[in-house]
């Protein structure tokens, strides 16, 4: 099924200062990666370890989720001190290795920056408590009056993103603001002092070689705190259009201005991406090269294996692209949902009007603990090995989250006594959270934690993650590992900056494009077989047997 022999050979690091154009971005959360200290919780050697396997897969570039001090309240993005690495993971001269290795090996790395909240464990938090009301200290962050008798009513009626209220109560009767968790106070944008502290960190880190930046909540900085302060009725009424009290807000470019002038002292660039949940027609602000450079576009995690729902996808953010003069970023899975092998193998969403899933996706499927609705897991897997290759021949940088390139599922029997996720614990227990795509990854199918690491994992791996393991796909030509491993080694050879031309087919579940140097590329995302296009066959998502397209399946093309 896989024509082309994975290339083994170490790539060179890349001069080129638009290295991230086109790159394959690989997301490692480093506590469900690698473990080498047998505590359970993977750590920065343990990536380290693994780079080989990362230059063999060939990406161009890892993402690392917060490896930062932190009490993990938020898997991490809960950060204590963000120039330090947690203790439990490592060092900085870890820190040091791991970058110096990673760019022996061909490959850029970018780290993950929480802007928008500290920890209640961070030392400017913790000094807040201590220097009371009116303080500096308190001026870092938003403290208010509360309402009501005594002040023991909230501020507002604002809610956290994750659920339950968005103010809470210090000792001594003030209120402090959380769009997140509780242990995640938001910082104050307008105070100084703060702004030049992130300054600080991305030198920090960029000094120490890190080639660029993911921003955690890109879009939620800035804030116009001027009293009197809306209800959440009548912030859910504003529109979002730049002026919006709490939402994407034209000034939080202000802040990503003065980054950019960070970012291009040094050589190359340093990169950024936004993490911006923000109306597409305001995605080209963050992704324009005066602010941070690239933003994600999120949707393929909402959208069902289907032929008009990707052609569409696909066209609008090219469109976007074009108007940043950035390039787009394909994301089928990451740490925040449900991985897209069990989302293809459940019945499809529920869309509303607008077209977007009314509930998030997979939800129901989690609640039920994995047994109703049935997942179809050989289904989900055929149909994400297809998507795979779908975006990977696109024009863009492609973000792929670890154990994808194993066909790994969610994993829905989580006990709830040792689920993590403060989604879970704040909903209460009606969102199950994102344990389930955040499960330590197989390594191997025998030995403790699937060789994970020599002391369990710090979330529980089913039985069945042994049948995934690296060590069982390594070599195997028709496994998902090969397959990622062929599309990206042709990819490094294919892949230029060029846009697509779509290919015009007479059905309505085929989407077929053309990149240049004859490269093509045929989805069909039916169930029935279709007449496979001229050309030579390159890679194919299943085995292709005569001169069919099989239903679920992309192959790569070169036509004369
Ligand atoms: C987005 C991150 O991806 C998510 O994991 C986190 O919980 C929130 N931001 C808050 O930092």
């Amino acid at each position: 099924m896989t024509t082309a022999a994975p290339s083994v050979q170490t790539r060179e690091l890349s001069a080129a200062p638009d290295w991230w154009r086109q790159a394959v971005v690989y997301q490692v959360y480093p506590r469900s990666f690698a473990d080498t200290d047998g505590d359970g919780l993977g750590d920065i050697r343990g990536i380290t370890s693994r780079v080989p396997y990362l230059a063999e897969l060939g990406v161009d570039a890892i993402w690392l989720s917060p490896f930062y001090p932190s009490d993990l309240a938020d898997g991490g993005y809960d950060v204590a001190d963000y120039r330090d690495v947690d203790p439990r993971l490592g060092t900085l001269a870890d820190m040091d290795e791991l970058i110096a290795q990673l760019h022996a090996h061909g490959i850029r790395v970018v780290v993950d920056i929480v802007p928008n909240h500290t920890s209640d464990k961070h030392a400017w938090f913790q000094e807040a408590l201590a220097a009371g009301r009116g303080s500096a200290a308190r001026g870092r962050y938003i403290f208010r009056e509360g309402t009501g008798p005594d002040g023991a009513e909230p501020p507002t009626d604002w809610v956290s993103v994750f659920g339950g209220a968005g103010w809470e109560r210090v000792e001594d009767g003030q209120w402090y603001f959380h769009n997140f968790d509780v242990s995640q106070p938001d910082l104050d944008w307008t105070n100084p002092e703060v702004r030049a502290d992130f300054v600080k960190t991305l030198r920090f880190w960029s000094d120490r070689g890190v080639d660029g930046f993911r921003i955690d909540v890109a879009h939620m900085l800035t804030k116009d705190l001027t009293e009197p302060l809306p209800s959440q009725a009548e912030l859910d009424a504003m529109p979002q259009d730049g002026n919006h009290p709490l939402i994407d807000r034209d000034d939080v470019h202000e802040v990503y201005a003065e980054w950019r002038a960070v970012f291009n002292s040094y050589d190359p660039p340093r990169t950024a991406v936004a993490e911006a949940w923000v109306h597409p027609s305001r995605v080209p602000l963050y992704a324009s090269i005066e602010s941070l450079g690239q933003a994600f576009n999120f949707d393929l995690l909402e959208a069902d294996f289907d032929a008009g729902q990707f052609r569409r996808i696909v066209a609008d953010n090219l469109e976007l692209a074009a108007q940043s003069g950035s390039s787009t970023t394909w994301v089928l899975s990451n740490h925040d949902v449900v991985r897209h092998a069990t989302r293809y193998g459940l019945p499809d969403a529920e869309r509303g009007d607008d077209g977007r899933p009314t509930r998030k996706h997979g939800n129901e499927w989690l609640l039920s603990g994995g047994r109703t609705p049935v997942l179809d897991t050989a289904r989900g897997e055929r149909r994400a090995r297809a998507a795979a290759l779908f975006v990977l021949g696109l024009p863009g940088s492609a973000y792929l989250y670890q154990g994808e390139e194993l066909g790994l599922h969610e994993v829905a029997e989580i006990p709830d006594e040792q689920r993590q996720d403060p989604t879970f614990f704040r909903s209460p227990g009606v969102d199950l959270g994102r344990d389930g795509c955040r499960v330590p990854l197989p390594w191997s199918d025998e030995g403790p934690a699937f060789g994970f690491g020599s002391a369990g994992a710090h979330l529980p791996q089913p039985e069945w993650f042994g049948a995934y393991a690296v060590d069982r796909q390594d070599g195997e030509p028709a496994s998902t590992l090969s397959l990622y491993r062929s599309a990206l080694d042709l990819r490094h050879a294919l892949q230029t900056d060029e846009q697509l031309q779509w290919v015009e087919v007479d059905r309505d579940d085929v989407v077929a494009f053309a990149r240049p140097n004859g490269w093509t590329v045929v989805t069909n995302f039916g169930t029935e077989p279709v007449a496979l296009p001229a050309g030579e066959v390159l890679l194919s998502s299943t085995e292709l047997e005569g001169d069919v397209l099989a239903g679920e399946t992309t192959v790569w093309l070169r036509r004369a």
